[in-house]
């Protein structure tokens, strides 16, 4: 399931892939130069031609020396995808380079040049009806917005791809069904991280383990950065930092905690040391265009690099991961694998380095492999951890990714700052890596760089609660950054925000279902509530999470919100219109949404009981649905799981709610529900009933 395309082309002429779906083959095509691919999860099989009236066709040419391929853009387009760039939703008008880039604050190139490449953009045409490219080249490019869709690429002709569907979700399911979907990940990440470069020593980790559960802020992960490492060699722990790591590792089990180890691709060029020597021995180098063993400065100092382009240095990056997880591991974060090299020629290794390839991938330059390097590190590592843990799902968070990498690893938008412009920009990055294939993102709660206030934490945690991926993280020389390390006022406001994250999570959980059969993200531009309303297009303080709850920032200014019933809930207790932190939450007309317990960590997450939110619609119905399973480990794919459909129907005063298990082999769960129903005069609490129906009687306020 997690494998490239591994065919060639045969002929490269236009051809019908899909329904509405169409190559374009430049005339100078060269398979070799481009296959297998990386983006498409495997090679899409010819069902015809063309058809003579296909409205969007590239123009191939080449242009200073660069390979172009143009598409006019209708008027009234809105573009979105092309990745996490630094910039507005709407993409039209931006010039972004891919090239994966260690962009400390997303200072170079004004951010327009991240840690990502997406290829891709989508197009959403004035009547709602939506289009996508892909350009299927991994070389180093431009995506060039100005006036038209223009990718520039330093590499051969490439062929593109377009998809043409009557929506933006559907564009959205044609992307996934060609770059493949992310797996289901655990549900213990979905809950609350918490990072910083770096908990180190041991008695600091358990420290902050205890302080969580002491002050009852929900929390699921804890994160080691670089400082376990001796000297930052990847596989070592520092003897007196971390003399015990499977203690460590049992300590946080114990309190209900998964950790999250640091593995950087730069392995350190040392006399003795068995990664370097064992990758040595094996031949496992990225070599310079000379063909020697290419070196460049990392933490460590000098540096070589594994090719993950051989097959064979696959298999042996996958086999160092053995005993590291044995030590108890629960996720990996693979960092800097742009690759990040300090003194390298903008801060990556030279474009002509040599890339060995092997099985069906040809040799080839760092120019075509860079943007590549990362996807194929953490598939390695993602290989690697199964290897060890057949019977659980792998986590891995990687900085640098490319179009189909959320096959392998979930991902975060890099080294932001502590400042209301980036805790702001976060909302697009992540919304428009959502519409680049990556559902599950976000950024460093609080910032990564730079001094973060008490107030902005505030205002992030609370809004952060919302994102896919929820960490905290902080840079080495700056201030303590948990949830405490603020006063009183924004504990409280953190608590509170994790708690309606956590009494959310079986919402988030059947999303991430969706988005592992549909490609549809977690977190969804508000345009996808109405394609069709034009002035929704550009709205980027306000989001959705799934087609039912619409979040508003406390700090929105004029939010331009999408028409119909849209009603605030309580969600763990809190009044988001008089509080000053929290973001409003509102509920769609004829949504049910199901809410679990406040717990503190997902080892306690159990579904005996649940909270059904009613927003009933003008005929007074609603409807809703929830996924469950293990949580953990893959017999959901053998049909160990079920989902229920909720529906709701006010009859008079009374709101009867039906219950009915739906699919999945696992038995029914008989449990308590309460019917919460939100009207526009208030929120009736009915009481906990066992079995399928219930029913609520209004009282007179409503
Ligand atoms: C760079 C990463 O972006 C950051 O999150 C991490 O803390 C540092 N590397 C140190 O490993």
């Amino acid at each position: 399931m997690l494998g490239f395309g591994f065919t060639h082309a045969k002929s490269p002429t236009d051809k019908l892939i899909g329904l509405n779906i169409s190559v374009f083959y430049p005339a100078n095509y060269d398979a070799r130069a481009h296959q297998p691919s990386f983006a498409l999860f495997k090679e899409p099989k010819v069902l015809g031609q063309v058809p003579s009236n296909w409205k969007q066709r590239p123009d191939f040419y080449t242009k200073n020396g660069k390979t172009v391929a143009a598409l006019p853009v209708p008027k009234g387009t809105s573009l979105y995808g092309t990745g996490e760039t630094k910039g507005t939703l709407i993409r039209n008008g931006e010039n972004i380079t891919l090239w994966n880039t260690d962009n400390y604050k997303y200072s170079l190139a004004k951010g327009k040049r991240l840690y990502q490449s997406h290829p891709w953009v989508l197009g959403v045409n004035s009547d709602g009806s939506a289009f996508g490219v892909i350009a299927d080249n991994t070389w180093k490019q431009q995506i060039d917005l100005s006036d038209s869709i223009r990718f520039i690429s330093d590499g051969p002709a490439f062929r593109v791809i377009v998809i043409q569907r009557n929506s933006p979700q559907e564009v959205i399911k044609a992307l996934a069904n060609l770059i493949g979907k992310m797996e289901m990940p655990p549900l213990w990440s979905l809950g609350y991280q918490q990072c910083r470069f770096s908990y180190v020593p041991d008695t600091r980790i358990k420290n902050l383990a205890d302080t969580f559960r002491l002050k009852n802020l929900p929390c699921d992960v804890i994160w080691m950065d670089i400082d376990y490492m001796e000297k930052f060699k990847i596989f070592t722990f520092d003897k007196v930092k971390i003399p015990d790591p499977k203690g460590v590792n049992d300590y946080l089990h114990l309190k209900g905690f998964h950790s999250i180890w640091m593995i950087d691709p730069g392995v350190k060029v040392e006399k003795d040391y068995p990664v370097y020597e064992s990758g040595s021995a094996g031949d496992h180098w990225v070599q310079t265009a000379d063909g020697k063993e290419f070196h460049g400065k990392v933490w460590p100092g000098p540096c070589a690099f594994p090719d993950f382009t051989m097959p064979a240095t696959r298999t042996w990056w996958s086999g160092l991961y053995k005993d590291f997880m044995a030590t108890g591991i629960d996720g990996v974060w693979n960092d800097m694998n742009e690759p990040s090299v300090f003194d390298g020629p903008d801060g990556t290794m030279p474009e002509n380095n040599h890339h060995r390839g092997g099985g069906n991938l040809p040799a080839g330059p760092h120019l075509r492999y860079h943007n590549v390097y990362g996807m194929l590190m953490v598939k390695a590592s993602r290989e690697g951890i199964l290897a060890v843990n057949p019977n659980k799902r792998p986590f891995v968070l990687s900085r640098s990714g490319f179009l189909g990498s959320n096959r392998f690893a979930a991902t975060w938008t890099g080294d932001n700052c502590g400042t209301v412009e980036h805790m702001k920009m976060s909302i697009p990055m992540t919304l428009n890596l959502g519409l680049s294939g990556q559902a599950f993102s976000g950024p460093d709660v609080g910032g990564f760089t730079g001094i973060t206030t008490p107030e902005l934490f505030g205002q992030w945690i609370a809004m952060g609660a919302f994102f896919p991926f929820m960490r905290g993280h902080a840079s080495n020389d700056v201030n303590n950054k948990e949830p405490w390390a603020f006063g009183p006022e924004i504990e409280k406001v953190s608590r509170t925000a994790l708690n309606r994250r956590y009494r959310l999570l079986p919402y988030f959980y059947t999303l991430f279902n969706e988005a592992s059969k549909t490609g549809i993200p977690v977190m969804r531009p508000v345009f996808f509530a109405d394609p069709k309303d034009t002035m929704l297009r550009k709205e980027q303080q306000a989001f959705l999470i799934g087609n039912d709850l619409l979040v508003i920032p406390k700090w929105a200014v004029n939010p331009v919100l999408p028409s119909g019933i849209w009603r605030i809930a309580s969600i763990a207790g809190e009044n988001s219109t008089t509080d000053t932190y929290q973001s409003d939450v509102r509920v769609k007309g004829g949504a049910i949404i199901p809410l679990g317990k406040i717990i503190q960590n997902t080892t306690q997450y159990n579904l005996d009981s649940l909270t059904l939110l009613v927003s009933l619609d003008k005929n007074g119905k609603a409807a809703g649905t929830i996924y469950e399973d293990a949580g953990e480990g893959f017999q959901y794919k053998k049909g160990e799981y079920k989902t229920f459909d909720f529906a709701a129907q006010q009859v008079g005063s009374t709101v009867k709610v039906t219950v009915t298990p739906k699919t999945g082999l696992l038995k029914p769960t008989i449990r308590k529900y309460r019917v919460c129903v939100i009207t526009d005069k208030g929120t009736t609490e009915g009481n906990w009933t066992t079995g399928n129906n219930i029913s609520v009687i209004l009282t007179d306020k409503d």
